[in-house]
């Protein structure tokens, strides 16, 4: 028999090796849950943070129009516009001085006419109206002269991150994307249904900008593909549907799940806001990812002659879903008519070892839908990596590539994005020994060894393996961390704190 301390050490190395979690880190959780408690910074009365909030209540939509839209649900624009924008580079101490109240100016009037809250985006479900959000750098606060989010992540930023992450050096990077990080100082988003009212917005608010010393460093268009079904389902360029899979954080009148429950505590992704009390902001990492649509598919041809299947399995097995959705783990081809509302809801329980849905398939390593064990509450655990993603795909017309803006919004940039990052898309003993990288996202930083490459079954449902070479198809061309204050937070930062 084992005694409970030895048993307790049991089950903190069983779950560290699975999923990176140590005993500090739960100890590190519970601590900050008490400095939540002792500063107030919990949610409002009325909101409950472990059930999606019911936005019909008088008390959700007062807490919505505190914070800015986009977070809690996705935009669902099909054109989207990124300015990554600089406060100035002022010569001297005297010029920053002086440029300070002039951005706080700017912010202040986005905020008062352009930046859209949840409320006014919950209003608008025909999404008619554009949809503008305003996000702070770290370097964007420093400018400011002003308390920064806490998150440790955000503070260093993504090129000082990006070593840990297996990221392809910044020297690597899109040539507009190549700042130093110290210039970037915000993220403004609108997402409209044309791409000429994209145009029409950006001039006065680049003209505004100018006026308080600022420039747009990179305006980046997203133009969300769709397939030719009759939904016109989004995709992303190799194909396949996404933006399928989402913590859902408003409530639903769906029948509630049998196998995996979608439903997510809004604290995954809202971080109380330092600059107002009682409001709510989120953290957003934003990268933009080519992908190599060619040498994907190459890839996908290469590994179905050498097992001797169709490259539409293969593909399926690569990214966990058929082209238009069908999870791989519960069909063995694309159901047709596929629909999430009713087909959506599947775990991996009868798929333990990766025979249909392989462990390493990109859906499979990024949420592991609770097949990691049941020690020590761990899909509790794994549901806190979660991350509401909001990406849109892009294409440059003018040399001829396609990739994804990839962004997502979350409580905590190390636990959750970072996390699914380094501890499962890049690590091929996750989630067991030999299980290989993400074929769509896993970075070897460079040194992929014969013993990353996925181990695929040899056919749907088989027990036979052969591990194949899969290359990375997807790089990454540049992107940084930002806060989404509240709307009550911007006021501040406009204000002066
Ligand atoms: C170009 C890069 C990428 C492509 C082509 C891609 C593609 C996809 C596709 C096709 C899906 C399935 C549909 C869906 O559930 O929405 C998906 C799901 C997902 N992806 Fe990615 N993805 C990319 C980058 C990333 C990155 C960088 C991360 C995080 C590190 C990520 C995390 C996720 C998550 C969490 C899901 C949902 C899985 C689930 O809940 O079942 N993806 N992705």
């Amino acid at each position: 028999m084992l005694g409970p301390l030895e048993k307790l050490w049991r089950e903190s190395m069983v779950l560290y090796l699975r999923t990176g979690v140590t005993v500090l880190e739960t100890a590190a959780d519970g601590l900050k849950s008490v400095e939540a408690l002792i500063e107030g910074r919990s949610l409002p009365p009325g909101i409950d943070s472990d059930r999606p909030l019911d936005p019909t209540t008088p008390e959700a939509m007062a807490f919505l129009a505190g914070l800015q839209g986009n977070i809690l649900k996705g935009h669902g624009r099909d054109h989207a516009m990124h300015l990554l924008v600089c406060f100035g580079r002022p010569r001297d101490e005297a010029a920053h001085a002086a440029a300070v109240p002039r951005i706080r100016a700017w912010i202040g009037r986005m905020t008062d006419t352009r930046v859209t809250s949840a409320a006014a985006q919950w209003q608008d479900r025909a999404r008619e109206t554009t949809l503008t959000t305003l996000m702070l750098s770290s370097r964007g606060y420093e400018f400011l002269g002003e308390k920064r989010p806490r998150d440790g992540a955000f503070r260093e930023g993504m090129q000082e991150r990006g070593r840990r992450l297996g990221d392809a050096p910044v020297g690597a990077w899109e040539p507009r994307y190549q700042r130093d990080a110290a210039e970037i100082h915000a993220l403004v988003i609108v997402a409209a249904r044309d791409p000429e009212t994209l145009d029409s917005i950006k001039e006065p608010i680049d003209r505004e900008l100018a006026a308080a010393g600022g420039s747009i460093l990179v305006d980046e268009r997203g133009r969300q593909e769709r397939d030719s079904s009759p939904k016109r389902r989004a995709i992303e360029h190799f194909g396949y549907a996404d933006g399928v899979s989402q913590p859902q954080f408003v409530h639903d009148a769906a029948p509630a799940a049998r196998h995996y429950d979608q439903r997510a505590p809004l604290n995954l992704v809202l971080e109380p806001d330092r600059h107002a009390r009682g409001g709510f902001g989120s953290y957003l990492v934003y990268r933009k990812l080519e992908q190599n649509v060619k040498s994907f598919e190459a890839a996908v041809e290469k590994v179905a002659r050498e097992l001797g299947q169709e490259p539409e399995l293969v593909g399926a097995m690569a990214i966990g879903r058929f082209k238009n959705g069908t999870p791989v783990a519960t069909q063995a081809g694309p159901k047709p008519g596929y629909d999430p509302r009713r087909d959506e809801d599947f775990d991996y329980d009868r798929d333990p070892d990766g025979s249909k849905c392989p462990l390493h398939a990109h859906v499979r390593k990024v949420n592991p839908r609770g097949s990691l064990g049941f020690l020590v509450n761990i899909l509790a655990r794994e549901q806190r990596r979660r991350i509401a993603r909001r990406g849109i795909t892009y294409t440059d017309e003018d040399n001829g590539t396609v990739g994804l803006l990839f962004m997502c919004f979350q409580n905590d940039i190390r636990d959750q994005f970072e996390f699914i990052q380094r501890s499962w898309a890049n690590n091929p003993e996750f989630s067991e020994q030999g299980t290989g990288l993400d074929p769509i996202v896993g970075q070897a930083g460079g040194a992929a060894g014969p013993d990353d490459s996925p181990n695929w079954p040899t056919g749907h449902g088989s027990s036979g393996r052969k591990r194949i070479r899969f290359d990375e198809h997807v790089r990454l061309l540049g992107g940084e961390y930002f806060f989404a204050p509240s709307i009550a937070g911007l006021h501040a930062l406009a204000g002066g704190g």
